[in-house]
């Protein structure tokens, strides 16, 4: 069974089971782009690769995925091939996918042709998004160019199970205060041992914890303005101290 969405008066998607967001107040699509995008550095750092991979926690309602793919593909100098590898225990129902894309509460001061192409890149995904039972699943679209990898399961064993070399980590799991295990110690380790020196990394959260145990695994962690409400989110850049 698909893992219930309740949709709240102003339209913004809540998790019953974790009795939190599933974005900020300020729009997923905003959330999406200023957070995890320009977090990561991306489009720039995908210009003039053969293909660019991302690694998130936390798939949800996949605005951050679509968010990734349409701004892809409006970028006349994109990587041949994008690949988003992302974790999720309590994948949702197609309709609430779709849902989400349309809004309200999706937009923010986002740009309308990102907005527009988010909502078609939707219906793809919808399209293609059934039997996720536990397990690792493999979706394509844009003929093959742009290839989704659900990890659909617990987060810290399918981190140890997946095989990937990101170039960018979404960090997405809820608050830490309410779900901590998506920023555990070992749960952040088993994703760096995806990255690669220069590897960058964002999330919302700056939240002590977080920002320290990414240092001590070998991430460079910046503070930066955040997406109102929150006053900052975090940028990092993996720099072992081994290499
Ligand atoms: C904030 S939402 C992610 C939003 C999403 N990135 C998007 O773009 O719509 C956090 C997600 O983490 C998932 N999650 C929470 N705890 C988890 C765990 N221990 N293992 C795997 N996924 C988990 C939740 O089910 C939820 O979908």
């Amino acid at each position: 069974m698909s893992e219930p969405v309740v949709w709240t008066s102003d339209g913004s998607p809540h998790s019953p089971r974790f009795n939190d967001r599933y974005r900020s107040r300020s729009g997923g699509v905003s959330q999406a782009a200023s957070v995890f995008l320009a977090g990561c550095g991306l489009p720039r750092r995908w210009r003039g690769k053969t293909g660019f991979t991302v690694l998130e926690t936390g798939f949800g309602l996949g605005l951050n995925f679509l968010t990734t793919w349409a701004t892809w593909e409006a970028d006349a100098r994109r990587c041949d091939h994008l690949h988003f590898v992302s974790v999720e225990a309590y994948p949702v129902a197609a309709a609430d996918i779709v849902r989400s894309a349309r809004g309200p509460n999706t937009t923010g001061d986002a740009d309308a042709p990102l907005l527009a192409r988010v909502q078609a890149l939707a219906q793809q995904l919808a399209g293609a998004w059934q039997d996720l039972s536990p397990g690792i699943h493999h979706l394509d679209f844009a003929e093959g160019r742009v290839q989704l990898t659900l990890a659909a399961g617990e987060v810290l064993p399918m981190l140890e199970r997946l095989a990937c070399e990101a170039d960018a980590v979404y960090l997405d799991g809820f608050s830490p205060a309410v779900n901590p295990e998506m920023w555990s110690h070992a749960t952040l380790q088993a994703m760096a041992r995806h990255c690669r020196p220069g590897t960058t990394l964002a999330t919302y959260t700056v939240a002590h914890s977080v920002r320290e145990a990414l240092e001590q695994i070998g991430f460079r962690v910046e503070k930066r303005q955040g997406l109102p409400p929150k006053r900052h989110r975090l940028e990092a850049v993996f720099l072992p101290a081994d290499h």
